[in-house]
């Protein structure tokens, strides 16, 4: 990695700002999903054990600028002291007078939880006076939010500014493990690309047809391509103005010698629902007044099959509506195909993560990203500017 990262520093009795992504999800005042603040250990043990004043912050959902109680990180503090096996000191505030104390007050050894950065609207604004108020609470500042790296926001990119600048240990496995996937892949190279809407993914499959072998499409946004085909799609989501784009991109994989992968069946159904009437058809016979809501068998099998000699696989977005039983079948089935992969295989996006946990095969996948946006953006090619701010090596 040319950035500078931790590795580089001279940490000891240094107060080190820690950028962490512990936007988690919370039920009743408790983290139910500890994967981000896990992730991020090796990091805060690694500046703690070589002697570090650690200092942590982070966003916590989307509060607008405004403090929001339930947005509180305290369940995070509680969380992050039992698996620390540590205590770990919260304040109520990320900036004044009480933070500025804190922060002195912090002996080499101490971790320090900084409030929801988001309760200020300085942050996303990623205004100036507000990153020097934060840098001024340390000596060095670390980025260890992958999962956030793709905003511009203070504590993200305008902090990089005022202090040296590293890299954590996560951002760094995240930026490596995808940037060598999409610079050097093994070949074949296979990603798929699932979801609701081809809006959301036009330039992650742009970028994608210019790298991979097979590129295979699922999720709502298939209907768009399959309607560009000439087929026609009933009551199935399709983006009408995205048609001509679906068209252009089946183009470019045909110039580029990419083999782009799309439905033969679908699971059709009456209404969105749960225990609505389906059926599997081919995508020539979508009745008018049903909807797609997941590939259909032929179509797993087929997808599967690519993936069985695959060595590089990426996938994002799943290949129906999944959250209900009787269209999970296609996702399940690719995501079993993705963990059966000898190869590497990186998935990321909260969706296609939280499938392959639904499967239990999550622990076969070899690179599970923190990063949802970000790793998308990523994939876009696009630079992520928590990276491009921090300090060359
Ligand atoms: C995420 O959950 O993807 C990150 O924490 C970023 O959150 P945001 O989309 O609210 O910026």
């Amino acid at each position: 990695m040319a950035k500078l990262t931790i590795k580089d520093l001279d940490l000891q009795d240094k107060r080190v700002l820690v950028r962490v992504d512990f936007n988690v999800p919370l039920e009743d005042g408790r983290v139910t999903d500890n994967t981000r603040i896990r992730a991020a250990l090796p990091t805060i043990e690694y500046l703690l054990d070589h002697g570090a004043r650690v200092i942590l912050m982070s966003h916590l959902g989307r509060p607008k600028g405004k403090v929001k109680e339930e947005l509180r990180l305290n369940p995070v503090a509680r969380e992050l002291e039992g698996l620390l096996r540590r205590p770990v000191h919260k304040v109520n505030d990320c900036i004044g007078p009480e933070v500025e104390a804190a922060a002195a007050a912090l002996q080499p050894g101490e971790v320090l939880l900084l409030e929801n950065l988001r309760f200020h609207p300085e942050e996303e604004k990623n205004d100036p006076g507000f990153a020097r108020q934060l840098a001024g609470l340390a000596d060095i500042y670390v980025n260890d939010a992958f999962g956030a790296a793709h905003r511009a926001h203070a504590s993200t990119e305008g902090v990089a500014y005022y202090l040296p600048a590293a890299a954590g240990f996560l951002l760094q496995k995240e930026i490596e493990t995808l940037g060598r996937a999409l610079a050097d892949p093994e070949r074949p190279f296979v990603a798929i690309i699932g979801g609701a809407k081809v809006s959301d993914k036009i330039s992650v499959i742009r970028n994608l047809l210019g790298k991979v072998d097979t590129l295979i499409i699922g999720g709502g946004m298939a209907n768009t391509f399959l309607k560009a085909q000439g087929h026609v799609m009933g009551k199935s989501l399709v983006e009408e103005d995205q048609v001509p784009l679906a068209q252009e991109l089946i183009e470019l994989a045909a110039q580029k010698g990419v083999k782009l992968l799309l439905p033969r069946d679908l699971v059709v159904a009456r209404e969105f629902k749960a225990d609505a009437p389906h059926q599997v058809v081919a995508v020539n016979a979508v009745p008018n007044d049903w909807m797609a809501l997941d590939i259909g068998p032929e179509t797993a099998r087929a997808y599967a099959g690519a993936l069985s000699g695959a060595r590089t696989v990426v996938w994002n977005g799943p290949m129906g509506v999944f959250e209900m039983e009787a269209f999970a079948h296609g996702t399940e089935v690719v995501a079993r195909a993705v963990a059966a992969v000898d190869g590497m295989t990186i998935v990321g996006g909260g969706d296609s993560v939280a499938a392959v946990e639904k499967m239990g095969v999550a622990g076969k996948i070899k690179h599970i990203s923190t990063g949802g946006g970000a790793s998308l953006e990523f994939l876009e090619g696009k630079a992520l500017p928590g990276v491009v701010a921090l300090a060359e090596k």
